[in-house]
């Protein structure tokens, strides 16, 4: 049986004094719920001013990316000895946002390559965080052209073979994966509940041909594209679907806690 899992992503919001008071909020209204696990995951800014905050609560602490090289001349970039040592216990890779792939355009297209995630540098990164004993969560999902053109499968199986490949099963004991639709994301349309859970049984099937159903029993899958509380109790059901990653949703504190609550 796997326990619910409700990460919040709170992305390029919140200040470190915003993000101090949101935190305080919510341990208020959700320390109790120790049945679901939930991970909230700040801007590199706000890891330590969370991690002091959420000590000795249930609640673990994940980053929102990392690069893959141990250390050395990469300005800008943060390593995950760095997040190992402030305590980030799971770390996201390959957000559609990282991969320059938006439900919302408002960034413009033109922009997209600078962002130049691959499935070859998810891989690295997933490497990376592995050998520091951080558990990734690898986001998968297809764009609005790539579903109506019939590709979601063969896209996201894409992105699951390049972002694992060659990693042992055995260090995949841990692993979350997201199904984040690209158009669902940030945009108020969420996929259907019965849909988002046959892309999830489609993830855990492909995890089982890569890496043993062991791997795949084990493994969490979560849905993520705007979940709300009102929508996160039919998705939380569904069986393939072992919780959530929530963007804007777990920026409002009683939005949040009303979501783990679902779980
Ligand atoms: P929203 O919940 O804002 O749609 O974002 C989902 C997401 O991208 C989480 O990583």
């Amino acid at each position: 049986m796997r326990t619910k899992l409700v990460a919040g992503n709170w992305k390029m919001n919140l200040t470190p004094t915003e993000a101090a008071a949101a935190v305080e909020a919510f341990i208020k209204l959700v320390d109790a719920r120790e049945n679901v696990d939930v991970i909230l995951c700040p801007s590199y800014v706000s890891l330590p001013k969370v991690r002091e905050l959420i000590r000795n609560t249930h609640v673990k602490l994940g980053a929102q990316d990392v690069f893959w090289e141990e250390s050395g001349a990469f300005t800008g970039r943060v390593s995950a000895s760095m997040l190992g040592d402030l305590g980030v216990s799971h770390c996201i890779v390959g957000h559609s946002e990282s991969r320059g792939r938006f439900g919302k355009m408002e960034t413009d297209a033109s922009l997209a390559p600078y962002f130049a995630e691959t499935d070859h540098t998810v891989n690295l990164k997933i490497r990376r965080l592995l050998f520091h004993a951080i558990n990734p969560i690898l986001c998968v999902g297809e764009t609005l052209a790539e579903r109506e053109t019939g590709k979601t499968e063969e896209v996201i199986a894409g992105q699951l073979r390049g972002g694992l490949d060659g990693i042992d099963p055995a260090e995949l004991y841990f692993l979350v994966v997201a199904y984040e639709p690209v158009w669902a994301i940030g945009t108020g349309q969420t996929c259907a509940a019965p849909e988002a859970d046959r892309v999830c049984g489609f993830i855990r099937d492909t995890i089982a041909g890569m890496m043993g159903t062991d791997v795949a029993e084990h493994t969490r899958i979560l849905y993520g594209g705007s979940v709300k509380a009102a929508n996160s109790a039919e998705l939380f059901q569904q069986p393939n679907i072992d919780g959530g990653l929530v963007g804007g949703a777990s920026i409002d504190p009683g939005e949040f806690s009303r979501i783990v609550f679902s779980a």
